[in-house]
């Protein structure tokens, strides 16, 4: 049987929905308090049946392979689901196929459940772009703010 991080290792060697999504209808950002590292999540939304679910989510992640791996697999078993269902959603769900997270690595998923949390959350004005709101990436909010006294280098698991 794979191990959780051969399984990690194997899901960020395909990540599934990296990137800025420019008409998303919610986007959430946080920064673990663990490690410092952040994970920004988009979400949008469609309707089905008559009931809003979620049409597709995307990432961005300045973080580990965990909170990278955890991001993709949680992006891809969003798709469908309702916003209640979606928040109902703990770190193992989100996690998928990789299973339980090793106990150091759980503030990894929370990371991506936050930022999830916070997307569902936020839904942003209809007439509001969220280019508007977040008219940079990650890294270069990230870069902006470490300006001069802070270097921020990727953690290697
Ligand atoms: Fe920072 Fe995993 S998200 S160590």
């Amino acid at each position: 049987m794979k191990s959780f991080e051969e399984k990690a290792q194997e899901a960020i060697q395909n990540p599934q929905n990296i990137g800025e999504m420019p008409d998303a209808d919610g986007v959430g950002t946080v920064g673990s308090a663990d490690c410092g590292d952040m994970m920004r999540m988009w979400v949008k939304y469609k309707e089905k049946d008559g009931k809003k679910v979620i049409d597709k989510a995307s990432f961005q992640a300045f973080g580990c392979q965990t909170a990278l791996a955890v991001a993709s697999m949680a992006t891809e078993l969003l798709k469908g689901k309702s916003i209640e269902e979606a928040k109902g959603l703990g770190v193992d769900d989100l996690s998928g196929d990789l299973g339980s997270l090793p106990p150091m690595k759980i503030h990894c998923g929370e990371m991506v459940q936050d930022a999830l949390r916070q997307a569902l959350n936020g839904e942003l004005e209809p007439s509001q772009p969220s280019g508007l709101q977040n008219p940079n990436t990650l890294i270069s909010d990230m870069n902006s703010k470490a300006k001069g006294t802070i270097k921020i280098i990727p953690l290697e698991d």
